[in-house]
């Protein structure tokens, strides 16, 4: 394990600077899934070998592969905003659930911890390309019914989604928080991933309300994250999109986890022209 770790590190370090993922540490793949996973993260196909492999023999012995970190490293973020969208939504009489998103979920357990812990009602939706992630990610949860979310009236659900394509599931204005571990990271990185990135931006801008929120868990530098995200979220290098959106950018520092700095950078969709 601590063999194949060293060695994504390496090439990731060496192709694109990806610091550190922390993929390895507990997983056993072939050295072709590895340079798969280096040159195409963007990938459907990649996503779906990585997730087959890693999977266990039996379901019961399921465990949620988290990039990064889990939700215990990002909860202090994610709780706190929910609070904070509540009590907007609550000034305008408004008392439908929360709409949230985990983009690229993954097998991660976030978006089922947001649903189990969060106090105010929420309707959290896990979508991936993967429908491997996504069989497992149900599986999972049908094995664990018994155990009931802190609000009673919250929901969870899984989707099988490409999210440059996130418009044909989710209207403009629809969600109120989208949290995005380590998914627009890996199209970013893949070689014919970062057309794909700036898309997928473009489109959780549309979708959220004016009052949301797009929370990016990233251990890219703040000085390569910050002048990308506020250009694209103005429509991309060249010409302004007509219509194009604007929005507020804030970095928060996540924490050190083994020698790498991670950060949370929030994206606030900001009307025209403010
Ligand atoms: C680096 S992993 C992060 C997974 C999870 N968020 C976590 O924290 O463990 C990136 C995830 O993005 C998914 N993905 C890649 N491209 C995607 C796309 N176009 N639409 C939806 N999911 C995508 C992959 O299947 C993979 O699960």
């Amino acid at each position: 394990m601590a063999l194949f770790s060293n060695r994504l590190t390496c090439c990731l370090h060496s192709r694109r600077l990806w610091k550190a993922v922390t993929v390895a540490a507990c997983v056993r793949h072939h050295s072709s899934l590895i340079a798969e996973l280096i040159e195409n993260m963007d990938k459907k196909a990649t996503w779906d070998r990585f997730y087959t492999e890693n999977a266990s023999a039996t379901p019961a012995a399921f465990k949620n592969f988290e990039w990064f970190f889990g939700f215990d490293s990002v909860r202090s973020f994610i709780l706190p905003a929910l609070q904070s969208l509540q009590s907007q939504s609550t000034g305008t009489g408004t008392t439908s659930l929360l709409r949230v998103l985990d983009l690229g979920c993954g097998t991660s357990a976030v978006g089922p911890s947001i649903y189990r812990h969060s106090p105010v009602p929420v309707h959290v939706t896990c979508a991936d390309i993967s429908p491997v992630a996504v069989a497992l990610m149900q599986q999972q949860q049908h094995a664990q019914q018994a155990l009931e979310p802190q609000n009673p009236r919250s929901r969870l659900d899984f989707l099988e989604l490409d999210c440059t394509e996130l418009h044909g599931r989710f209207g403009p204005r629809s969600l109120d928080l989208i949290v995005d571990k380590g998914t627009v990271d890996s199209l970013l990185r893949s070689r014919e991933g970062s057309g794909k990135a700036g898309h997928v931006l473009g489109q959780c801008l549309r979708a959220l309300r004016s009052s949301g929120s797009l929370l990016q868990f990233s251990d890219e530098d703040p000085d390569a994250r910050l002048p990308w995200l506020e250009t694209e979220a103005r429509g991309g290098q060249g010409e302004e999109e007509e219509g194009g959106l604007a929005a507020t950018v804030t970095v928060h520092d996540v924490g050190e986890l083994r020698g790498v700095c991670y950060y949370c950078y929030q994206v606030v969709p900001r009307p025209r022209g403010v």
